[in-house]
């Protein structure tokens, strides 16, 4: 480390934003996410709320981040917009009853719209870094995501710089920012493993206002272990992929997979690794999470790139003992390269995303409960899914103790349409809708993926409409969603004709 910019406390550095700004912050999950200075401003808020001051920010990040960043910020009152994506509960109640307007957008959009101005000028760029060089390079730390674009499109930047992350990291990081049209060129990725960019992040150094010394690990939870549904709906998708080899739909030295977050993708890959019909594997992916990993530690992964490091705790300190193992098997990239839909489709990712709920023709909807309230967002799975080789989603049949469906006649908010979609897999099994009309689509989802309480409810709605070339009845279409409102079941629908 040897660099000459001014050391500033947390207090220091959040006294230098001003009311009504705008601040990209690194982070991509709590992975490399801004930390003291984010918590700093939200006790500055709190302060210039109590002396009767309005005070509020524009947070935009490169996707979730930890409590210290959106949690704080929210509980304070200080975020006036936010986007691309929030997985915090504070946050996500201040944007359901409307305190902090949020727009949700694909992750792969977020860089070039910061850069093209559509979200306006941004006055600060707030990013965590292990290193920084006098002339300006910084290397960031577990996640990359939009922190290059912030960098260079910000007027001011702000170093988090983080003791807690090794400086071993320099070298993990593949930093490529492409040309905006008309100049843009192909990005020359054709095998997942393709490095293109530098190990580090070069910034004018005057724009550097001051650096912040810390030493935090990254806010990540560890996961809930499998339960006997999510194992089931794993093992579903690693049969499903198993077979699609055997029949020769899928070539047999396999291709990249992406997977998406949450408890349910982290259970998949456990899955993917302990079934041994499926060969070894490459990840083209987003978040790298923790069962990862332990597959890579086995062999059976042998290269996982994506934007972000998502690990708990204790396992990123082994991967740090063990950094020259993990060199040349992990990459991160800028959530603009992982997510880039030209690389999906040229590189034949095969794709496994999590629904909250699916409806009967194979529309998804990935973000709000019961049409209104917001979960986290669309995240990449949007991205990953419109150009997947194979785009599969899955989820338990059933949610709230088997009083919702998960499987419904149309979806209350819909995030993926039934053209992107081509698989759905429950614990109960999976509907494979490649080649299907409406009508099959609807048979397949209920017979093979719905929970066997809702079946005949359902299917007595698929069967009630048998004109047309969609068999939807509007009047019908959110019953389910309408009792539960009313009721807290979807069970016992009365269909009306
Ligand atoms: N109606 C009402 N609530 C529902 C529901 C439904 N149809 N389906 C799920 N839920 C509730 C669950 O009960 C749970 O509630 P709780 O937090 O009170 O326990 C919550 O939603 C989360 O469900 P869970 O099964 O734990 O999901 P998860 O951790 O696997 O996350 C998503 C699922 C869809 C929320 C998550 O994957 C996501 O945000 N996806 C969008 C972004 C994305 O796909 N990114 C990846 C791209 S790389």
């Amino acid at each position: 480390m040897n660099h000459s910019f001014p050391t500033l406390t947390p207090d220091e550095a959040a006294s230098l934003i001003k009311n009504g700004e705008t601040i990209g912050f690194s982070g991509f999950t709590p992975a490399g996410a801004a930390k003291v200075v984010p918590k700093a401003l939200a006790a500055r808020a709190k302060a210039e709320h109590a002396a009767g001051r309005p005070f509020k920010v524009a947070v935009v990040t490169g996707a979730s981040t930890g409590d210290s960043l959106d949690g704080e910020l929210a509980r304070a009152e200080a975020i006036s917009w936010r986007t691309p994506y929030q997985s915090n509960k504070s946050l996500r109640d201040s944007i359901n009853t409307g305190k902090t307007k949020f727009f949700d957008m694909h992750l792969s959009h977020l860089a070039q719209q910061v850069r093209c101005g559509f979200l306006g000028q941004f006055d600060w760029a707030v990013v965590e870094a292990c290193d920084v060089t006098a002339d300006g390079q910084i290397v960031l730390t577990t996640s990359v995501g939009a922190a290059p674009t912030f960098l260079r499109s910000a007027k001011k930047i702000i170093i988090e710089l983080n003791r807690y992350h090794s400086t071993k990291l320099t070298g993990l990081h593949d930093i490529y920012e492409p040309l905006d049209p008309p100049h843009r060129q192909p990005i020359p990725i054709v095998r997942p493993t393709d490095r293109i960019g530098t190990p580090t992040v070069k910034v004018d150094p005057s724009k550097i206002v001051g650096i912040v010394e810390t030493n935090a690990p990254d806010e990540v939870k560890g996961f809930e272990p499998a339960d006997a549904v999510t194992d089931k709906i794993g093992q579903n998708v690693a049969e499903f992929l198993a077979n699609e080899i055997a029949v020769g739909r899928i070539p047999r030295k396999f291709l990249p997979l992406q997977s998406g977050v949450g408890n349910i993708a982290n259970a998949v890959l456990g899955a993917l690794g302990a079934n041994p019909d499926i060969p070894n594997f490459q990840m083209f992916s987003e978040v790298i999470q923790d069962s990862v990993i332990g597959l890579i530690r086995s062999g059976k992964i042998k290269f996982a790139t994506g934007t972000s490091l998502t690990i708990a705790k204790e396992l990123l300190d082994t991967i740090y003992q063990d950094i020259e193992f993990f060199r040349p098997r992990l990459l991160l990239r800028p959530q603009e390269i992982t997510n880039n839909p030209e690389l999906v489709r040229r590189l034949g990712i095969i794709t496994i995303n999590t629904a909250i709920e699916v409806d009967v023709f194979g529309n998804v909807n990935s973000t709000h409960i019961m049409g209104s309230n917001l979960m986290n967002g669309i995240g990449g799975s949007g991205d990953f899914t419109r150009n997947a080789y194979i785009s599969i989603f899955t989820c338990p049949s059933s949610a709230k103790g088997g009083k919702i469906s998960t499987i419904v006649p149309l979806v209350s908010h819909m995030d993926h349409s039934e053209h992107s979609v081509q698989v759905v897999i429950t614990e109960h099994g999976v509907a494979d809708l490649r080649g299907k009309d409406p009508v099959e689509r609807a048979h397949l989802i209920v017979e093979k993926c719905a929970d066997p309480i809702f079946r005949d409810q359902l299917m007595r709605y698929v069967r009630a409409t048998e004109h047309g070339h969609t068999p939807q009845t509007l009047g019908n279409a959110f019953l389910m969603h309408q009792q539960f409102l009313k009721t807290g079941d979807m069970r016992g629908v009365v269909w009306q004709s």
